[in-house]
């Protein structure tokens, strides 16, 4: 694969008008197919509580998991940039928390950036983390942490004061130094007003194509998470209809007598086995 993609790349998109491709991630093998595959960016997602560790949402991710996953992942990523998202709970309690958990991702599980919920609420504590050396990426919108205030999955921004609010905390992150913004789930003409004020790039996902980049959950678009389908997503793949046809075929094989053949399986000298039958 090319070089790596950088910092520098995201602001480079922005100005060129280049889309950015961005993927999540969570474990060293998918990380090493989107690698290779040339996706710009993974995130190693908080989406982790729900599609690889089977939770209702993302508030029970702890950093003990988020460093497990991004580790896995950053072993892999020779060329995409890697951004490993702040768990709940790990960016509120004070600046001193936030800025140890955001050092903690990058000097522990590597990654080069931290991902963060929030707009006007956070950005103290996005500066601390930004002034100790460590890139951070927003995200507004639908910001999943808030499920339990949103009250379910729903798109944001409909009404003339929510979409201002959105407007009004894509600026203050910008001010504060974020590298790029998330925007999920906001009306698509909201994101490319957003997207159009700001200098940084702004990453889609359900807010339309008139944003820098997009990004997608990769368990959704591989249906390999098959407990939801989201309106904004799209499956390109049945990787876990294939998975379910492989366990099929293998448990009739074994019940059948048909694996393993002999050519899976290992020989021994006949005079040994001979020899071993007399005495045992
Ligand atoms: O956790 C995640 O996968 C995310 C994406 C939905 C942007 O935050």
């Amino acid at each position: 694969m090319s070089e790596k993609f950088t910092i520098a790349d995201f602001k480079k998109a922005r100005s060129e008008g280049r889309k950015i491709t961005m993927l999540t991630a969570y474990d060293y093998p998918t990380a090493k197919i989107l690698d290779e595959a040339g996706v710009d960016s993974i995130l190693v997602g908080d989406s982790l509580g729900m599609v690889v560790l089977g939770y209702e949402d993302t508030v029970k991710v702890t950093m003990e998991d988020m460093i497990h996953h991004i580790k896995a992942v950053c072993r892999a990523a020779k060329h995409s940039y890697v951004v490993g998202d702040m768990p709940f709970l790990s960016y509120h309690i004070g600046k001193y928390e936030s800025v140890r958990n955001a050092g903690r991702l990058m000097s522990e599980g590597g990654c080069s950036a931290v991902k963060m919920e929030g707009g006007k609420s956070i950005v103290e504590d996005v500066k601390a983390i930004i002034s100790a050396g460590i890139p951070v990426m927003g995200h507004l919108g639908y910001t999943p942490q808030s499920i339990n205030l949103f009250g379910g999955h729903k798109a944001q921004g409909k009404s003339i004061e929510k979409a201002q609010e959105i407007i009004n905390d894509a600026l203050e992150l910008q001010e504060a130094g974020v590298f790029a913004i998330v925007l999920e789930c906001i009306p698509y003409k909201l994101a490319a007003l957003i997207t159009e004020k700001l200098d940084i790039p702004t990453i889609s996902i359900g807010a339309g194509p008139h944003c820098t980049g997009q990004v997608l959950v990769t368990p959704d678009i591989t249906g390999m998470f098959r407990g939801i389908e989201r309106k904004h997503s799209k499956k390109y793949a049945d990787v876990g209809g294939m998975i379910e046809y492989s366990a099929k075929e293998y448990i009739r094989e074994v019940n059948e007598g048909i694996f393993p053949a002999e050519k899976n399986s290992f020989i021994i000298d006949e005079e040994i086995i001979e020899q071993l039958k007399k005495t045992n």
